[in-house]
C-alpha cells in the first residue's frame, strides 16, 4: 500500500496535496520517462478538442506543473490561459516553466465567478480528487454555456487486454522507474493503485452527463490505456 487513501477511501485531500509537495521536483522527468513522452502527445490531443479563439479563457485545473497550459499557450497564442492547483511547489514550477499566471485552488471550491470561463481542461487530475462528481460539477459552474471541456485521466480498464497491459507495466515496469528516478516509491505506488480504484470510462462519461455537460463523448488514445472526455457546458 502507498499509504494515501485511494478513490472511495473518504477524505484524501491532505494527504493526496503531500504527496504532490513531495515529488514536485522530479514530476516532469518521471512523466516524460514513464510515458516515453507520450503523455505530451495526449496533452497536445487534448488542447486541440477546444478550438480556443482569441480572447477566450481557459482554465487548467489541477495544473500541476502547467504543461497543459503550456501547450495552450502554444496552439492559441491569443487566448487566456490560467492554471490553477491546491499544490504550490508543483504550480510555483509550472509558472516559473511557462510564464503563465497560476492560482492556488482546490478544485473542489474554485475561487471563480460562476460562468466566467469558455473552456477548462483537467489533465490526470480527476483521479485524485476527493469526489469527480463534485469536482465536475465545479468545473460546470464556472464555465459558460457553450464552454468546452476536455479530460484526460487513467481511468480504471475493463477491457481484459487493457488490464493485462496495465498490470503488467504497473507492477512490472512502474515500480523500477519509481524507484530509480523518485525518492518517494510510494507516490508511485498510489499512481497505479488509483488507476485501478477510480471510475472506468463509461462511469465517468455518465458522472460528466448528470454535472451538467452536454455532447459527452470518451475515447481511449494509443496505446489504449489513456482516455480523453470531452463535452460542452449545457
Ligand atoms: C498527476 S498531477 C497532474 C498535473 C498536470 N495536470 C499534468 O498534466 O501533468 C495531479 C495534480 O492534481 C493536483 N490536485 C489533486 N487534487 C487536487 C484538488 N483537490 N485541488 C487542486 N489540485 C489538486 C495535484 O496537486 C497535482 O498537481
Amino acid at each position: 500500500m502507498s499509504g494515501v487513501p485511494l478513490p472511495g477511501q473518504g477524505e484524501r485531500a491532505q494527504a493526496v496535496r503531500a504527496m504532490f509537495d513531495r515529488i514536485a521536483p522530479t514530476y516532469d522527468l518521471l512523466n516524460r520517462v514513464m510515458t516515453l513522452r507520450v503523455d505530451q502527445l495526449w496533452r497536445r490531443r487534448a488542447v486541440r478538442t477546444l478550438r480556443l479563439a482569441p480572447g477566450e479563457r481557459l482554465l487548467d485545473v489541477c495544473a500541476g506543473t502547467m504543461d497543459v497550459a503550456a501547450e495552450a499557450r502554444r496552439q492559441y497564442p491569443e487566448a487566456v490561459v490560467l492554471g490553477s492547483d491546491f499544490s504550490i511547489p508543483m504550480l510555483s514550477r509550472g509558472a516559473a516553466k511557462t510564464g503563465l499566471p497560476a492560482a492556488t485552488a482546490d478544485a473542489l471550491h474554485l475561487p471563480f465567478r460562476t460562468g466566467s470561463v469558455d473552456a477548462v481542461t483537467v489533465a490526470f487530475g480527476v483521479r485524485n480528487l476527493d469526489s469527480h462528481e463534485v469536482g465536475l460539477s465545479e468545473m460546470a459552474r464556472v464555465m459558460k454555456p457553450g464552454a468546452r471541456l476536455a479530460i484526460l485521466e487513467f481511468f480504471r480498464p475493463e477491457s481484459t487486454g487493457t488490464r493485462a497491459f496495465h498490470g503488467a507495466y504497473n507492477r512490472l515496469a512502474l515500480p523500477v522507474m519509481g524507484r530509480l528516478l523518485s525518492a518517494d516509491a510510494g507516490a508511485y505506488r498510489y499512481l497505479v493503485e488509483s488507476m485501478e480504484r477510480f471510475a472506468s470510462l463509461p462511469e465517468f462519461l455518465d458522472a460528466a452527463g448528470r454535472a451538467g455537460f452536454r455532447d459527452v463523448k470518451g475515447e481511449l488514445l494509443f496505446p489504449g490505456v489513456c482516455g480523453l472526455v470531452t463535452g460542452v457546458r449545457a
